[in-house]
């Protein structure tokens, strides 16, 4: 496998990470080897965000809207395709991001993230220094996470996790995360207990939305179902909505 066969020259494959020379040749292998199976899936793009306040090499999707489309024509055709929302990049994920720099301290806490599509709010919680398990329940969305994690792969997983699944055991998490994972109130009723499930009892969900009516059905909701929520407003400088941010913990 070499940088050539990921339609990549050096120079740009150097530019994707501030710490490539100092990476074992296994480590390089094999992002380049993610990258391809990437590349098999989805058509991505190379460029740069900022995380946690810093510069940060990021990998997209390009034009997200057409796996959108794709699934809704194979929805027509009957055939069930996850959620494509996975493959945007979503304001809720820098407002949850920004969120998560206001904590007293993330160092060394363990968090779950649902949802994570391509990663940005987990890949937060691990450069501001938390033990980071990103999960979702498709598996390019946790090719291209785990392909933007690389720089703080020591501090961030991935796995599948699909909320139906009522199996997966997981030791219980202090910190929840999600960012715009309650656009859909169908999504409510399967979302709730697989927080439940993965919350210590004195545990906290930080779910991040940008104030659609959906957001307002899920604060109602959650509270009905016997959830303490609290919501804080993030301003993106953007004069765009503010995204808000529900902490929701169990009664
Ligand atoms: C709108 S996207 C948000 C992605 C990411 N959190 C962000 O803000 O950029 C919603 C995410 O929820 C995930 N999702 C939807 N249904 C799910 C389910 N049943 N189990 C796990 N993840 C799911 C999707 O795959 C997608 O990544």
């Amino acid at each position: 496998m070499s940088w050539q066969d990921c339609g990549l020259t050096f120079k740009k494959w150097k530019r994707l990470g501030r710490f490539v020379a100092s990476r074992s040749s296994a480590q390089l292998a094999s992002e380049a080897r993610l990258l391809a199976r990437i590349q098999q899936q989805v058509p991505i793009e190379h460029t740069s965000t900022s995380i946690a306040g810093q510069k940060y090499p990021w990998t997209r999707v390009v034009n997200p809207e057409s796996l959108l489309l794709n699934a809704l024509a194979k929805s027509r055709e009957g055939a069930v395709e996850l959620d494509p929302f996975w493959a945007a990049s979503w304001r809720a994920a820098q407002g949850l991001d920004q969120f998560l720099g206001t904590l007293p301290c993330l160092s060394g806490m363990r968090i779950l993230e649902l949802g994570g599509g391509s990663g940005r709010a987990g890949i937060s919680a691990g450069i501001r220094g938390a033990e980071v398990l990103i999960t979702d329940a498709v598996p390019t969305a946790l090719m291209v996470c785990k392909f933007n994690a690389r720089q703080v792969s020591e501090k961030v997983q991935v796995r599948l996790l699909d909320w139906r699944d009522r199996n997966t055991q997981l030791q219980p998490f202090p910190i929840i995360i999600g960012s715009d994972i309650v656009y859909d109130s169908k999504l409510f009723p399967i979302l709730e207990p697989c927080m439940r499930r993965h919350l210590v009892p004195d545990g906290v969900v930080h779910l991040s939305e940008p104030q659609r009516h959906t957001g307002d059905r899920f604060e109602k909701w959650i509270v009905a179902a016997g959830w303490r929520c609290t919501s804080t407003m993030m301003d993106l400088g953007d004069a765009q909505r503010q995204i808000r941010i529900f902490s929701c913990r169990l009664t």
